[in-house]
């Protein structure tokens, strides 16, 4: 192999090929890797570590214990005579594990992270030469890393890093004290050293040492243990890879206002996708506990001090812990009324309205899928309490939930909310939820088939695949064809087109207008005239494969369904959210068997658990929602077609039949009792009403 040749051999340890096949990443990974992963540093990495004015070094100490140390020199202080070589003319803080273990033939893991820029490098090396003044690496891997996760920070030296600087002796610890869990608690970055060795069973040995990084709170600290959230990254999981076969960590946390630095040390236990907390925490989709064995807290061992600058975006889509466990808290709530505040209100278009809404009780607000609704119960003056669903146009990521509302001739909710609701007025909502939604990893692109109003989910669903290609970097092709009747009724063209311009040609925009004016121009004021048709979906789409998304009146619902179907698109592949009682007309696919529903009772007493009554119930009565209507109820409900899921009721004992087949999820343990009734073989059945 010579200097500049690749790994004849996969890069990847055991370890990090079975995190790899966690996440079915493995084969793609193993050529990626063969690339990207250099035995020696390519021309722009050297420059790179050239002009570092401190690096971050991973290293194992006599006892097997991992650390991550900054090593701090200022600028030039690392030159890079080969490819295969690194000198860093530095030495480590006093105190620091590092002062140690750096011998010849040591494996030691680099970092090279320019804070101010977010660029970073990696390299897992070993010591070739130790000098009066510092030491070299031989490369054994280089890499680079992605920027994501990094706040920025402006660096300025306090003092000449080679000079001797007046310090405290460093401090011991085996127990973190409070200013110790105070100071975690408040971090937005620190570093994790972790390894392998033969000791763990494999051939190979190294050390890796990455950066990671949230909102302030992303790491939570009980007693001596420290839970991380583990986010979408590389798919190296050269840390995650090395935890499953050696799973101890050094961790760092510096303290950039007084160049203090906290050292700990310990062991770990992985929290897979499935586990509760990981699951809470929005963007996590792993995570890991850190128990401390032992730390150091070195004062003033930084000779530099940094100004924050800004938050990385990737941080501030994801959550911290306070935030995900008030969420955990909230979620049990998710099928109770709770009061918003109305923050902000916009007009989007004529006849559209949009209403922000956030949370006054201290609790975060629930997350949802992209293109969801919200069932908000309002009481306009002299009509009672009434309850509608509106669909979510904010994406999930978005600090507030946002719903556009278009005012409907007649219509008592929509056109109270549009002239009483002002901000600071509070409304009542239940969570989210519907089964209209993207999956922004898909990899199978969509189109997104809108009429009037019917844009709000799309507009949700393009916010969220933007906000998914820059968390996950994967944006799934969307082309969205929005009709209106003119421009003036159009709505969020302009959030679409800056949707369009960010995404590097993954998005199109197709605004098609009914009945253009005269003074507009085609290409510049919209980009088709009419309706949509044959011809619309043929001049911007190539014959691919597609999942379509309809949402809007009935009418132009089932236009497009059955545009689609004598197109040959399969039902399967056309996904629809209706508003109100119109429930698309569908022509399953021949070989697609649909769930046999069981037969209605002829006879069955139903008992209302919350209110205290039962009834008798037999073939021909109306369904649960009438019987209870009947009989004095106020359940909830908004569409009474099985579309909305407003009415979701838990079902305790006993099984129903649906007369009208719901397009709403349901729960296993809920029915929509707006279309179900008693079923055959159900002498009674219980609701939780
Ligand atoms: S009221 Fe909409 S699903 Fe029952």
């Amino acid at each position: 192999m010579t200097d500049q040749a690749p790994f004849p051999q996969s890069p990847f340890h055991a370890g990090e090929q079975e995190a790899q096949d966690r996440v079915g990443k493995r084969a793609s990974m193993e050529a990626f890797g063969k690339v990207a992963i250099r035995p020696f540093m390519p021309e722009q990495h050297r420059v790179f570590f050239e002009q570092l004015p401190f690096v971050v070094l991973g290293s194992v100490d006599e006892q097997g214990w991992p650390w991550a140390s900054i090593l701090t020199g200022g600028k030039g202080f690392i030159t890079s005579p080969s490819s295969k070589r690194l000198n860093l003319a530095a030495r480590p803080a006093p105190g620091d594990p590092l002062q140690t273990s750096l011998k010849t033939g040591a494996p030691i893991g680099l970092l090279g992270i320019e804070i101010p820029t977010r660029r970073r490098n990696r390299m897992n090396a070993q010591v070739i030469e130790k000098t009066d003044g510092g030491f070299s690496l031989g490369v054994m891997q280089s890499f680079g890393n992605c920027p994501q996760y990094i706040q920025t920070r402006d660096i300025e030296f306090i003092r000449d890093p080679a000079a001797p600087a007046e310090k405290s002796a460093p401090i011991s610890f085996t127990e973190l004290d409070q200013a110790a869990i105070d100071f975690i608690e408040g971090s937005d970055t620190f570093f994790v050293s972790s390894y392998i060795s033969p000791a763990n069973g494999l051939t190979a040995e190294g050390v890796d040492v990455s950066h990671r990084g949230g909102k302030a709170g992303f790491v939570k600290v009980d007693g001596n243990t420290l839970t991380i959230p583990d986010y979408s990254g590389n798919n190296f999981f050269n840390t995650i890879g090395n935890f499953l076969v050696n799973p101890k960590a050094g961790l760092i946390f510096p303290d950039f206002e007084t160049g203090d630095l906290l050292m700990l040390t310990g062991t770990v236990e992985l929290l897979w996708e499935d586990h509760p907390e990981v699951i809470a925490f929005k963007g996590a989709e792993r995570g890991w506990r850190f128990t401390l064995d032992h730390g150091l807290r070195l004062s003033d061992a930084l000779p530099f001090r940094s100004q924050f600058g800004e938050w990385s975006p990737n941080s501030l889509m994801a959550d911290d812990w306070a935030t995900s466990d008030a969420r955990a808290k909230a979620e049990e709530q998710r099928n109770t009324w709770r009061t918003l505040r109305v923050a902000k209100i916009e007009d989007e278009s004529s006849v559209i309205r949009s209403f922000y809404l956030e949370a006054i009780d201290g609790q975060p607000l629930l997350s949802y899928e992209a293109g969801q609704f919200l069932t908000i119960r309002v009481r306009p003056d002299g009509t009672g309490s009434q309850i509608r669903t509106y669909t979510l146009s904010s994406a999930p990521a978005d600090p507030a939930y946002r719903i556009s509302v278009k005012r409907e001739p007649g219509g008592i909710v929509s056109n109270h909310l549009h002239d009483n609701l002002i901000v600071g007025d509070t409304i009542e909502i239940k969570a989210p939820k519907g089964a209209f939604y993207i999956d922004a990893l898909e990899k199978r692109p969509a189109v997104l088939l809108a009429g009037g109003v019917g844009i709000t989910p799309m507009m949700a669903m393009t916010r969220h695949v933007l906000n998914e290609g820059v968390r996950k970097r994967y944006l799934r092709p969307l082309t969205v064809f929005h009709a209106a009747q003119t421009t003036d009724q159009r709505t969020f063209a302009q959030e679409f087109r800056a949707a369009e311009a960010e995404s590097n040609g993954k998005i199109r925009y197709v605004s098609v207008i009914g009945h253009p004016t005269e003074a507009e121009v085609a290409g510049e004021d919209f980009d088709a005239s009419g309706r949509i048709d044959v011809d619309t979906l043929r001049a911007y789409l190539v014959l691919d494969d597609y999942d379509f998304f309809l949402c809007g009146p009935s009418s132009f619902m089932q236009a497009m369904y059955d545009l689609l179907r004598n197109l040959g698109v399969a039902d399967a592949r056309i996904f629809a959210e209706s508003f109100g009682p119109a429930v698309l007309s569908r022509r399953v696919d021949a070989q697609v068997q649909l769930p046999a529903q069981p037969p209605e009772a002829e006879m069955s007493v139903v008992k209302f658990e919350k209110s205290g009554f039962e009834q008798k119930w037999e073939t021909g009565d109306g369904t649960l929602l009438e019987t209870a209507e009947a009989h004095g109820l106020t359940p909830d409900f908004s569409c009474r077609a099985g579309s909305c899921g407003s009415c979701a009721v838990q079902k305790l004992s006993g099984e129903v039949a649906y007369r009208t087949p719901p397009t709403a999820k349901v729960a296993t343990d809920d029915v929509l009792i707006c279309c179900a009734v008693p079923a055959q073989g159900s002498s009674t059945l219980v609701l939780d009403l």
